[in-house]
C-alpha cells in the first residue's frame, strides 16, 4: 500500500500499565490520543502487578479504542492500518493489545503493523518536530531501559551505551519508595525536588568520566545509607540531590555521545524524559554545544499510543505490513546495526 501524508493509523499500546489508543495521520499529526492509566490500581502494591494489568487492559481497551475514534471525529472505515506494541513488556498485558489489533485488522481488512515499544519511544520526538535531521543521539530513559542510541536514519540504530544495572526510572521508583514519596516514583521525586536543595548532599556519579555506560544501583544504595545515618534529613533535599546526581550523569554522557558521533542534536524519550531537571539541563547543554535539543511534550514521553501509531507509520512505509503470525514478545530488543 502507498504510505502517504494522509495515511491514518490506529495505534494500540498495552505493554505495561497504560491502556492507550490513538489516531495519527502521516506519522506525525495526532488526531486523537487516549491514555487510561492504571496507576491507582497498582499504587497500593508499590509497583505494577502483571495479573491486575492484564485484566484492566481487557476491561478498558475496547472503550479506549472507541473513544479515540469518536474523539477523532472520523468513521472507523477511514483507518488505513493498525499498529500495536508487540514488545517489550508484560506478556499478559501485551497479548490483550496484540489480539485486539489483529482482530480489528481482520475485521476492517487493513494491515497490521507490529511495533517495538522502544522504537516507538524514539519516535515521540518526530511527531512534534519533523525538521529533525540525522545523525541524532537518542537518550532513552524509562522504567526498564537506559540507553544511548545513535539514530543514523529511520530504523538504523546503533547502541552507544546502556545501564549495567538499574534503569534510571527504576532508580527513581526505588528511591521514592524508600523515601515514602508515593508511586510512581519519578513524578513524586520530580515534585518533591522542587522544594529541596540539589546541592545539599553530594551523591556519587558513577563512571562519570569515561565511556557511555551508566550505573545507578550504587547511587540508590548510597541514598539509603545516607538516610539511615541521617534520619532527620529533609526528604526534599534528598530527592533534589538524588535527582541532580541522575541528571548530571545522563546529561554528561548524552553530550559525550553527541560529540563522538557528530550528532546534529540530542533527543530524549521514555518516562524519565518527562523529568523537569533533565529537560532543563539537557537544553542548556545542547545550547552550550551548539546542537539541537529535542524534548517531546511530557505526555508523549510517558507511555502512549500516538508514538506507537507514529512508529507504525514509518515501519509500514519502510518495511510494509507485519504478518498475523508475529506475536507478543516480552523481551523484544531494539533492532540494532553493528557498525
Ligand atoms: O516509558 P515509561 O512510561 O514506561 C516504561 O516503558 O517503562 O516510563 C516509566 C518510568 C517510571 O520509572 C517513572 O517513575 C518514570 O518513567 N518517570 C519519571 C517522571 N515521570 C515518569 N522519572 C523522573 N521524572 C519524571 N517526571
Ligand atoms: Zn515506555
Amino acid at each position: 500500500m502507498d504510505v502517504t501524508e494522509s495515511t491514518l493509523i490506529l495505534g494500540i499500546e498495552t505493554s505495561c500499565d497504560e491502556t492507550a489508543a490513538a489516531l495519527v495521520m502521516g506519522g506525525h499529526d495526532i488526531v486523537s490520543s487516549v491514555v487510561s492509566t492504571q496507576v491507582d490500581l497498582h499504587a497500593e502494591f508499590g509497583g505494577v502487578v502483571p495479573e491486575i494489568a492484564s485484566r484492566a487492559h481487557l476491561e478498558f481497551l475496547n472503550p479506549v479504542i472507541a473513544r479515540a475514534i469518536v474523539e477523532a471525529g472520523v468513521d472507523e472505515s477511514r483507518v488505513d492500518a493498525i499498529a500495536c506494541t508487540v514488545g517489550p513488556g508484560l506478556i499478559g498485558a501485551l497479548l490483550v493489545g496484540v489480539s485486539a489489533a489483529k482482530s480489528l485488522s481482520l475485521a476492517w481488512d487493513v494491515p497490521f503493523v507490529a511495533v517495538n515499544h522502544l522504537e516507538a519511544h524514539l519516535y515521540s520526538a518526530f511527531m512534534e518536530d519533523e525538521s529533525l535531521t540525522f545523525p541524532l543521539v537518542v537518550l532513552l530513559v524509562s522504567g526498564g531501559h537506559t540507553m544511548l542510541i545513535e539514530m543514523q536514519d529511520h530504523a538504523r540504530y546503533r547502541l552507544l551505551g546502556q545501564t549495567i544495572d538499574d534503569a534510571a526510572g527504576e532508580a527513581f521508583d526505588k528511591v521514592a519508595r524508600y523515601l515514602d514519596l508515593g508511586y510512581p516514583g519519578g513524578p513524586a521525586i520530580d515534585e518533591a525536588a522542587l522544594l529541596g536543595d540539589p546541592e545539599a548532599i553530594r551523591f556519587p556519579r558513577a563512571i562519570l568520566d569515561e565511556g557511555l555506560d551508566f550505573s545507578f544501583s550504587g547511587l540508590k544504595t548510597s541514598v539509603m545509607n545516607y538516610v539511615r545515618k541521617h534520619p532527620d534529613v529533609s526528604s526534599a533535599d534528598v530527592a533534589a540531590s538524588f535527582q541532580a546526581a541522575v541528571v548530571d550523569v545522563l546529561v554528561v554522557k548524552a553530550r559525550r555521545a553527541a560529540r563522538e558521533v557528530g550528532a546534529t542534536g540530542i533527543v530524549i524519550g521514555g518516562g524519565v524524559a518527562a523529568n523537569s531537571a533533565l529537560r532543563e539541563d539537557l537544553l542548556d547543554a545542547c545550547a552550550a554545544d551548539g546542537i539541537q535539543g529535542f524534548l517531546p511534550s511530557r505526555s508523549m514521553c510517558t507511555d502512549n499510543a500516538a508514538m506507537i501509531a507514529a512508529a507504525g507509520w514509518f515501519r509500514l512505509r519502510e518495511a510494509g505490513p507485519s504478518g498475523l503470525d508475529v506475536g507478543a514478545t516480552p523481551n523484544l530488543r531494539l533492532p540494532l546495526i553493528d557498525a
